[in-house]
């Protein structure tokens, strides 16, 4: 999709979330629908991977961002058919998710303010860390990336075959 595929060669990022990547809780994400083009699993990484980057450009805790970037949805359900009588998907989700990431790491309190509160704007309570308001950007970015890049791929196909050009 863009350069933040490039995960994968970055050692130093790989270092700091490795331990996680090979938990079954977070591989399994790779089972669950995002954003119509994208798993929840590559959806969480291209958070995370982003995050990170503006983390170390800023000097900011790009740690915790990388980290809890990578748990931020650790949920299992589907969230266009799921509905919950308790409050929103928006608000309920990151709550869930912050359990789950208790389960399987040692969180800070930085980190866990970032799963926390990855939803400000859909949510009231600001981030607490300026490393939670940019993932929660971030979020809000790849979310539309995701949405978006079926539709693009498939004006490009259209124009292709308009065109006959390949
Ligand atoms: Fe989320
Ligand atoms: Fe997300």
């Amino acid at each position: 999709m863009n350069k933040h595929n490039d995960w994968h060669k970055d050692q130093q990022y790989i270092a700091l979330v490795a331990d996680l990547l090979i938990k079954p809780e977070v591989s399994k994400l790779e089972n669950i629908t995002q954003h119509i083009n994208s798993n929840r699993l590559e959806h969480s990484i291209m958070v995370s991977y982003k995050s990170y980057k503006i983390g170390k450009k800023l000097h900011l805790d790009y740690r915790a961002m990388a980290r809890a970037g990578l748990l931020h949805d650790m949920f299992y359900y589907d969230w266009r058919t799921t509905k919950f009588s308790d409050g929103s998907h928006a608000y309920v989700h990151p709550r869930i998710a912050l359990k789950n990431a208790r389960e399987i790491t040692k969180l800070s309190k930085k980190e866990e303010d970032i799963i926390v509160k990855h939803m400000w704007g859909a949510t009231i309570a600001p981030p607490r860390y300026v490393e939670s308001a940019i993932v929660s950007f971030v979020d809000d970015q790849c979310a539309i990336v995701e949405a978006a890049s079926p539709y693009f791929k498939q004006k490009y196909q259209n124009m292709k075959l308009k065109l006959k050009f390949n």
